[in-house]
């Protein structure tokens, strides 16, 4: 008898939290679709499996038809989604002006139209089922973001935004939704085939230099495990209500209180202006 379990449906599974998280789930006997832009490296990367659990998808992210078409595979074999990981995506450091026009816009392709695309294939389904849980893969970025990484935080905050405003669309349709922000984890996120510095980069931007070689010393000394955020990735879709929005790891933690704060002193401080421009009378 096929296994009752929820079926997950993951973005960029080849490596770091997406095959963390496939593995884990495959342990646990879920059902899986996975993509990554090579089904062969993932089929590689997750080793020996069992067919009627895992279904590895080799899918460009930047076509929204390889999307659709992902999508179509895994509910006819699997008979439905009912956990969606927007996953795949990966860090872009330089300066708003440093960055050519194709950096930026692939950035956008994969971190927020990829997600924007997987979302809006996935919904008719969960839809149809009045059932579905979406995580999408944020970062602090997205929210506290840091010197040097205009872009990234863009693309981030994007999905933030776009996430917060999906889980109250949603919410009675009986669909979920999270926002995850997850700090620095032990992936391939600072690795050379992962991580996009500008080709053009301007001497100026000192102090951005400097934040991005302090980024690249943390290169495998991460805090965060990507095995816990598996773990937590899985209670979060058993749990009846999960939260719109979670910080992942004590620096996502700490960088959100302090923007927080920052957020709440500023808001205050110019108050005054604030309530300036309302019509009097
Ligand atoms: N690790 C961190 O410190 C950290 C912090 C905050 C947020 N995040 C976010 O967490 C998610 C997973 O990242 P990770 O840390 O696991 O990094 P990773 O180890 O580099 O894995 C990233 C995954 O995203 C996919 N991906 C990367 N670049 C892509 C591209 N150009 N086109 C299509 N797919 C691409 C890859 O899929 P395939 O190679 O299989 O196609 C890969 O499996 C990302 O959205 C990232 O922004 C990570």
């Amino acid at each position: 008898m096929k296994s009752m379990k929820k079926v997950w449906y993951v973005t960029g599974a080849s490596k770091g939290l997406g095959l963390a998280l496939v593995k884990k789930l495959l342990s646990e006997g879920y059902r899986v679709a996975a993509t990554s832009r090579s089904a062969e490296t993932l089929k590689k990367q997750v080793g020996p499996y069992n067919e009627d659990l895992f279904l590895p998808l080799e899918v460009d992210l930047t076509s929204n038809e390889s999307i659709e078409r992902s999508i179509q595979q895994a509910n006819s074999v699997f008979g439905g989604i009912d956990v969606v990981v927007n996953n795949a995506g990966y860090g872009i450091g330089g300066t708003v002006e440093e960055l050519s026009e194709k950096e930026i816009n692939d950035s956008f392709n994969i971190n927020v139209f990829a997600t924007i695309n997987v979302i809006r294939n996935v919904l008719p389904l969960m839809r149809a089922k009045r059932s579905g849980y979406i995580i999408n893969i944020a970062s602090i970025a997205g929210f506290a973001p840091a010197t040097g990484w205009a872009m990234y935080g863009a693309t981030k905050f994007a999905v933030v935004g776009l996430s917060e405003v999906l889980a109250g669309d949603v919410k009675d349709l009986g669909i979920k939704v999270t926002v995850v922000a997850p700090g620095a984890f032990r992936t391939e996120f600072l690795s050379h085939d992962s991580l996009v510095l500008p080709e053009n980069k301007i001497e100026d931007y000192k102090s951005v230099r400097v934040s991005h070689a302090r980024y690249l010393t943390m290169n495998g000394q991460q805090a965060g495990d990507p095995e816990r955020a598996a773990e937590i990735f899985i209670h979060l879709a058993e749990i009846p209500e999960p939260p719109v929005r979670l910080f992942m790891g004590t620096d996502a933690y700490n960088r959100a209180k302090a923007k927080i704060d920052a957020l709440d002193d500023e808001l205050e401080k110019w108050k005054d202006l604030s309530f300036i421009t309302d019509f009097s009378g």
